[in-house]
């Protein structure tokens, strides 16, 4: 029988050349993230990633391990999706647009696919002020809201690799806009008012629409915003029709584009 001291030399031997693989893998990692960069290639690679996924599992066979094994794959992917996405991206992505121009949703996609982290600045005032959006309104007023919303955004100043999903109303203040540009690049998601109608008919958790749930008023509103969204915006997506793979896709090349 082997004594301890020998199999843990050939483990350490492992790691070592887990590790040079690993470093190899990064190589081509950046390899390819620079022709899709240089090349203008689709960014988001889906089909690729579930083809990948098939060849692993098919290897794996019935292999007793195979469960941790894929998780450790998995975990691999993950690490070289995020050197992907700092490799293209290096700041922050701000989402802005009007209530139910699919932020929530894009914010989701990308953090999926690109790996980075995700930050919902609503999400941020209820877990400060712990209380639901609607009731800091109800209780406060909008002009409390929005103070809270500034220092949110403000809070969220030392973040990196992050998608900042914001409220509708957050460039209303300029001040947003200025501290948001500071660490990331604004994506303005529109729709028409009739899409966002759609999208938020089923909601009663808007404030601001509470009682003008109709186009006519959504129309208003988005017209009176309309210019500062178009001023704070780097790039802007439409996303009327569009899946939301599309949308991202859109987005992320328009992103690069604006690096180069
Ligand atoms: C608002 C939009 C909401 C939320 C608040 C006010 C607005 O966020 O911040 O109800 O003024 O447009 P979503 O755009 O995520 O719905």
């Amino acid at each position: 029988m082997r004594d301890f001291r020998e199999i843990n030399e050939d483990l350490d031997l492992c790691d070592q050349k887990l590790l040079e693989l690993l470093k190899q893998r990064l190589g081509y990692v950046e390899e390819i993230t620079e022709k899709k960069k240089i090349l203008g290639l689709p960014i988001l690679q889906p089909e690729q990633d579930k083809e990948r996924l098939k060849k692993l599992v098919s290897a794996l066979g019935s292999h007793p391990y195979g469960e941790e094994l894929q998780g450790v794959f998995q975990q691999i992917w993950q690490a070289e999706k995020r050197v992907e996405s700092r490799n293209l991206f290096d700041f922050n992505i701000a989402l802005i647009g009007f209530m139910g121009a699919g932020k929530s949703t894009v914010s989701r996609y990308l953090k999926k696919t690109l790996a980075m982290d995700e930050v919902d600045v609503d999400s941020v005032i209820v877990k400060d002020e712990n209380m639901p959006i609607k009731e800091i309104f109800d209780q406060f007023g909008e002009a409390y809201f929005r103070d809270c919303e500034s220092k949110a955004i403000i809070k969220l100043q030392n973040r990196r690799q992050t998608i900042i999903s914001c409220g509708g109303g957050a460039v209303v203040r300029e001040e947003n806009v200025t501290n948001l540009k500071k660490t990331s690049r604004i994506v303005l998601l529109t729709a028409s008012p009739e899409t966002v109608l759609e999208r938020v008919k089923g909601s009663d958790e808007r404030p601001i629409l509470n009682g003008n749930m109709n186009v006519e008023f959504i129309k208003e509103l988005m017209e009176k915003r309309a210019e500062q969204y178009r001023k704070a915006a780097d790039v802007i997506i439409e996303t009327d029709h569009k899946s939301v793979e599309q949308i991202c896709e859109e987005l992320l090349k328009a992103l690069v584009k604006l690096d180069r």
